[in-house]
């Protein structure tokens, strides 16, 4: 079989950076080599400047697909990851129509296959009743809970997740906001602000309130804790939410938690200028929220950034905002964000690593990815940390064409992505084939 010598490069893991280069045959890493060897590839990639990194894995992203393939599908949607150097994704459930059983995810496996530039994998949801098909669905990434209605307003009751958690083996990935607490915020708000004036869409914050959110995460933990079930906390963004699994965690409940991008950059005093742009669920929150998000991940209370890259189309998003659709884009700018801020020194590249592709790879189980080691599957991404670049929604490739972070400038991109050891994406344009597949959990 032919390879590939990736030469030059300085490789980045969960320890730090070394230099070394890499031998890729078929579709796996087969040997990491010392400078100064003798071995030649039949193909030669002179990565000298470079950073390699691991393919990053996102545990978090809304393809759509379907009737909402107006505003994504896993075509444009993986041309955005491997664009943005993600070469797995694990795809939520709340389609249209959504992922609720063993059928419904053969259906989405017919779909998807051949259409994907980077690999990825599919929770399944959870309606209130659907155990049985649940317990039958194999080669799931875990099964997705809404407390409260999002896109797709699939929220379910409290007494029904006390039932999943006694009921489950999988993951349970909760979205943590409870539900009669957004509904009661939401009446008593927009009763005050109809009184005759448009709404501000910062009253989104208040609506799905930072207390919401600790309700359900404390719940669910309890329920981890009763069940002695593993739960993962979706798009954690609240001092309070962090402090009360670091409870938990500490009292040896198996509770994992994610952090997305926006929550890292945007706070409640981006809605002047954004307005339903950034309307999202969980909301931005303050900026003791958004700084309390960073010591966590220095703490290493965080264990993944995961992007909830959640596309609508800008239509949609200049309604008003009772009507505006909720979510954002962000896989093509997960990594400039990260590695922005590891050249102004605040992340380490070995923490980027652990975030973004060692540690989804343990929580979800992905056999064979998130590490650049011999006998792991070539799925990398090639860096230029010196590459200075603004963001231009007409540049992405996801469908909806838009980002929240229009103009705004990063240091750190990548130039250069390998799936299954072939280059998908290169110098900003996709080169490859649709080579993405299923992945495997229990690894
Ligand atoms: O803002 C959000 N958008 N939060 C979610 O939970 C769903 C997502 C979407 O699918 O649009
Ligand atoms: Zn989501």
């Amino acid at each position: 079989m032919a390879t590939i010598l990736l030469r030059n490069g300085e490789v980045g893991c969960g320890l730090g950076i070394y230099d070394g280069d890499i031998l890729i045959e078929g579709g796996k890493i087969v040997k990491i080599l010392d400078r100064g060897h003798r071995i030649k590839g039949d193909k030669e990639i002179d990565c000298k400047g470079k950073l390699i990194l691991p393919g990053f894995i996102d545990a978090h992203v809304h393809f759509r697909g379907g009737k909402e393939s107006y505003k994504e599908d896993f075509e444009t949607g993986s041309a955005a990851a491997v664009s943005g150097g993600v070469t797995t994704v694990l795809d939520m459930p709340n389609n249209k129509p959504p992922i609720l059983s063993k059928k419904d995810l053969e259906a989405k496996r017919k779909l998807v296959k051949g259409k994907s530039y980077c690999n990825y994998g599919f929770f399944i949801g959870f309606d209130g009743r659907n155990f049985e098909e649940i317990s039958l669905s194999k080669n799931i990434a875990g099964v997705k809970v809404y407390m409260c209605d999002s896109t797709g307003e699939m929220g379910v009751g409290a007494k029904s997740v006390e039932d999943l958690f006694k009921n489950q083996k999988k993951i349970i990935v909760v979205h943590a906001e409870d539900g009669n607490c957004v509904s009661k915020n939401e009446k008593s708000y927009l009763a005050e602000s109809l009184e005759g004036r448009k709404i501000n869409p910062s009253i989104h914050s208040k609506i799905h309130s930072s207390k919401c959110a600790s309700m359900a995460v404390k719940a669910v933990c309890e329920l981890a804790k009763k069940s002695g079930k593993k739960v993962h906390i979706a798009h954690l963004s609240t001092e309070c939410e962090l402090e009360i699994v670091n409870k938990y965690r500490k009292a040896k409940v198996d509770v994992t938690c994610e952090v997305s991008p926006h929550h890292l950059v945007l706070s409640e005093n981006d809605y002047e200028h954004l307005g339903n742009l950034i309307k999202i669920n969980p909301p931005v929150r303050s900026n003791n929220d958004l700084f309390a998000m960073w010591k966590g991940i220095k703490f290493g209370d965080i264990d993944i950034i995961a992007t909830d890259h959640a596309p609508h189309a800008l239509v949609e998003k200049e309604l008003d905002y009772v009507r505006a659709s909720a979510g954002v884009p962000e896989l093509e700018t997960l990594l400039p964000i990260l590695l922005n801020v590891v050249n102004d020194e605040g992340l380490t590249v070995a923490e980027v690593v652990k975030l973004c592709c060692e540690n989804p790879a343990k929580i979800f189980g992905l056999k064979g990815k998130g590490q650049i080691e011999e006998g792991f599957d070539a799925d990398i991404v090639v860096v230029d940390m010196e590459k200075v670049k603004d963001v231009r929604g007409a540049d992405l490739f996801t469908k909806c064409k838009w980002s929240p972070y229009e103009g705004m400038s990063f240091k750190g991109w990548p130039v250069m992505t390998f799936v299954g050891g072939q280059i998908v994406f290169k110098d900003g344009k996709i080169v490859g084939k649709k080579v993405g597949r299923e992945v495997e959990f229990g690894g």
